[in-house]
């Protein structure tokens, strides 16, 4: 099940939120420093370990002192322009992060609109992939998981509930 909300994504009791990290893990600006912020410095701690992470893949840590059980930390495409494979690789961030839920028996899940901050991807072209690609993941795996995408603007709301009520698939 798929639905959009409006929130600070570091409130939410779910059992994991993604982090629109950068290739270090090791924090940022954004939703990254947000999440850094509330979960305590032992996120970071963690994430040092983890010896960073490629564009469009994802790693799992615990969530410490966030609500959320688990931070998956995935790593959105710049955005170039559009020839650069940027559709392909923010495809695998939902892809890839779907499957470390999955991996988890993450049964509830909250994303952010990753790489439309300081990325850049253009908010429209970028809540279609998320959709999208959420869509055919549940599909294909008929798994139950709740997909929460958790939008910071009531504008990037408006996007997302849009492209929900239209249905594409
Ligand atoms: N809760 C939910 N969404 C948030 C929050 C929050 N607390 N803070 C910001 N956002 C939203 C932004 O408004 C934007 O819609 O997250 C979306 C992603 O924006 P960024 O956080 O800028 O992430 P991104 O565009 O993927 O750029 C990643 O920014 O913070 C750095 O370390 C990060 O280098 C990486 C880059």
């Amino acid at each position: 099940m798929l639905n959009a909300i409006q929130a600070d994504i570091t409130t939410l009791k779910v059992d994991a939120i993604v982090n629109a990290a950068n290739s270090s893990l090791l924090g940022g600006g954004g939703v990254d420093g947000a999440i850094h912020r509330a979960a305590g410095s032992e996120l970071l701690a963690e994430c040092k370990i983890l010896g960073g992470c490629p564009t469009g893949e994802a790693k799992l840590t615990k969530g410490y002192k966030l609500p959320a059980k688990f931070v998956i930390h995935t790593v959105g495409p710049v955005w170039l322009g559009g020839n650069h494979n940027e559709a392909g690789l923010l495809e695998n961030c939902y892809t890839n992060s779907l499957k470390l839920a999955l991996e988890h028996r993450i049964k509830t899940i909250a994303f952010p609109s990753i790489s439309t901050g300081v990325y850049g991807y253009p908010i429209n072209e970028a809540a279609h992939i998320a959709i999208q690609t959420c869509q055919k993941k549940l599909n294909e795996l008929q798994s139950d998981i709740e997909i929460t995408f958790c939008c910071f603007s009531k504008h990037d709301l408006e996007v997302y509930q849009s492209l929900l009520n239209k249905g594409i698939c």
